[in-house]
């Protein structure tokens, strides 16, 4: 599967079955993560079988159930040495697969000149497909001509949520066809 097609399909997973995510993934996703800590200089790290992070009472506010594998994304503070935990994304073999979230209509989250490019609205209809925080999709994308601007609104997590459909853009739009600014 590609990485557009993956885009379209993923969906927010909270119910696992209580099984062992096998040697062979296991072994991929060690190395891109260690390929994206690389890049990116995040301290990213995967947790396996391990079911006591999602039992606390958050977890079950937010209806996570056999959750014991996890990446926990770890940012470094400053020049200091003092870790931050700042998200844990669950993984591991679903009871179900997720389904669609609503999205704003496109005009909601884009400024655009009278008659927008195509790649700019492949780009926007990328953004509505990702995941954001209590998916509050509090974003704008503004274009003109090849140069595109993202902005984050006010919200709980909008900073991560900014990061998270700006790279949904350029999956969508191609990374080619325009510029940020
Ligand atoms: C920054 C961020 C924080 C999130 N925090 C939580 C959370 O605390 N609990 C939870 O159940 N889902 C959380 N989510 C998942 C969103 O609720 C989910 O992505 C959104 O409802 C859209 O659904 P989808 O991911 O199935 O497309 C978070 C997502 C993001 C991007």
């Amino acid at each position: 599967m590609d990485l557009l097609q993956a885009m379209k399909e993923r969906h927010s997973v909270r119910s696992y079955d209580e099984k062992s995510i096998e040697a062979g993934t296991v072994e991929k996703l060690r190395s891109f993560i260690k390929e994206c800590n690389k890049e990116s200089g995040l301290h990213m790290q995967l947790v396996l079988d391990e079911p006591h992070a999602f039992e606390g009472f958050m977890a079950h506010y937010g209806k996570f159930s056999g959750v014991r594998n996890y990446i926990a994304l770890i940012s470094r503070k400053g020049n200091d040495l003092e870790e931050k935990l700042c998200l844990v994304i669950a993984i591991g073999y679903g009871q179900t697969q997720g389904v669609s979230h609503n999205s704003k209509p496109r005009e909601k989250v884009m400024n655009a000149e009278a008659a927008p490019q195509d790649w700019f609205l492949r780009g926007i209809d990328a953004t509505l497909l990702a995941p954001t925080a209590m998916n509050q999709q509090k974003f704008t994308f503004t274009c003109k001509g090849n140069l595109v601007s993202a902005k984050a609104g006010l919200g709980f997590y909008s900073k991560t949520d900014l990061g998270i459909v700006k790279y949904h853009f350029e999956l969508g739009a191609g990374r080619e066809n325009f510029r940020w600014v």
